[in-house]
């Protein structure tokens, strides 16, 4: 059996695949730096489609003279048990950027460890920068409210490195990975509108929002609409999956040991879409020794169905019991309008709205042609599964 990765590895090579034309694509939007042109970055896409791994091999392969640093918000949000606040996040972004000072050159040694000595102050929730934040000539926010003391100083910071290194860095690349978490704050609009006013200002710091949400969701719109914060200045960037082509090479490539027929790959491709999260799970339940047709395929699919959406498990469980409802309600009926899903929930339409916004941040519910439906198939296809086998749905 192989065993391919089902989350980001910490070695990234031996198991990244192609991807060429989309980190061609990025590093063009990041090479401005260089001539002190800022982008910044929004990057959507399906869950599991591949857009951690792709911006993790995107900062790896950036020159040294960019620094890069990379946050995913959902282990904010876990950590701090489904409360997020602005200033946890402030808190979690100092950590990330001051690491990615971390350097072998005299120059950054110096500011790392000034910003080892802040970081131990913003974790003590202690938000008097003078003396620490000397070293970057910062000047100290004369501001009451700690919460906006804490922001503008960490807004301000990754910009001071590159001045404060004299020509050694051209830029600072700062990736935040899950930005939908940003919507359970209780103002989103507003943390946006702080990052847009402290960027504007800043020609050396590139933000790279991304997350599995939908290019059309709330939250999309809320920092790059033509409302809001950005007002569609960010260039957005959506990461597609795997082709069938790239599907059949990629298993040729990395798991040449496991044999298909023809009618085999491309049911295989028909069961994973190219997504390859799934083409990884679904793999790994494979044996060698046997020559996989279209029958066997679907035998096997439906059989592991539970290793393959295994995701999908771990995110169902996160869920609140209105949120499933609305799920289960939209598979049990079909697509739905708005009037049709209020109808058939037994909660206010106020408690609708907020959860169907939270769904659509997920990146688990879409709406078009005014219905609204389930995102991911194979989230569809494993909640069927068990409810024919259990009777039920999942709880
Ligand atoms: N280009 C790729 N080559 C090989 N495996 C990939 C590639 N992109 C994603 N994967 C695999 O797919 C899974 C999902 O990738 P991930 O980046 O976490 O998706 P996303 O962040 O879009 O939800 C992981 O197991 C990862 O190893
Ligand atoms: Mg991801």
């Amino acid at each position: 059996m192989p065993s391919l990765p089902l989350g980001v590895p910490s070695n990234l090579d031996p198991y990244f695949y192609n991807r060429e034309k989309e980190l061609i694509t990025l590093k063009s939007f990041l090479n401005t730096l260089n001539q002190d042109v800022a982008n910044q970055i929004i990057v959507t896409g399906y869950r599991g489609v591949g857009k951690s791994y792709l911006l993790k091999k995107l900062i790896q392969e950036l020159p040294g003279n960019i620094l890069t640093a990379y946050l995913d918000i959902s282990q904010v949000y876990g950590i701090q048990k489904c409360s997020l606040t602005e200033e946890q996040i402030m808190h979690a972004l100092f950590e990330a950027i001051n690491n990615a000072t971390k350097k072998e050159s005299n120059t950054l040694l110096k500011i790392y460890n000034a910003g080892k000595d802040i970081l131990t102050k913003i974790r003590q929730n202690d938000y008097d920068f003078k003396g620490a934040g000397s070293i970057l000539g910062i000047a100290v926010p004369d501001i009451n409210d700690n919460y906006e003391k804490l922001s503008k100083f960490v807004m301000e910071y990754p910009q001071k490195v590159v001045d404060a290194s004299k020509g050694e860095i051209k830029g600072f690349v700062i990736v935040i990975d899950e930005f939908q978490f940003i919507g359970e704050l209780k103002s989103p609009e507003a943390f946006f509108w702080m990052f847009r006013s402290f960027t504007q200002e800043q020609d050396n710091v590139s933000y790279i929002f991304t997350g599995s949400t939908s290019s059309t969701s709330d939250i999309v719109d809320k920092i790059n609409g033509i409302n809001g914060a950005f007002g569609n200045r960010m260039l957005q960037f959506n990461v597609d999956p795997f082709t069938q082509d790239e599907t059949e090479n990629y298993l040729k490539e990395k798991v040449s040991e496991i044999k298909f027929t023809k009618d085999g790959l491309d049911r295989f491709y028909r069961c994973t879409r190219g997504y390859p999260a799934y083409i990884n799970s679904f793999c790994n339940t494979l044996s060698t020794g046997v020559s996989y047709d279209s029958d066997k395929i679907i035998e096997e699919f439906y059989l592991k169905l539970e290793q393959v959406a295994v995701k999908w498990i771990f995110t169902w469980s996160t869920l609140s019991m209105q949120e499933k409802c609305i799920i289960t309600t939209i598979i049990d009926k079909g697509p739905l309008k708005w009037s049709d899903l209020l109808g058939e929930v037994d909660f206010s339409e106020g408690t609708l709205n907020k959860n169907i916004i939270k769904l659509k941040n997920k990146g688990i519910l879409s709406h078009s042609g005014k219905q609204y439906n389930i995102e991911d198939h194979m989230l569809s296809a494993w909640l069927k599964y068990r409810k024919e086998h259990d009777g039920f749905y999942p709880q």
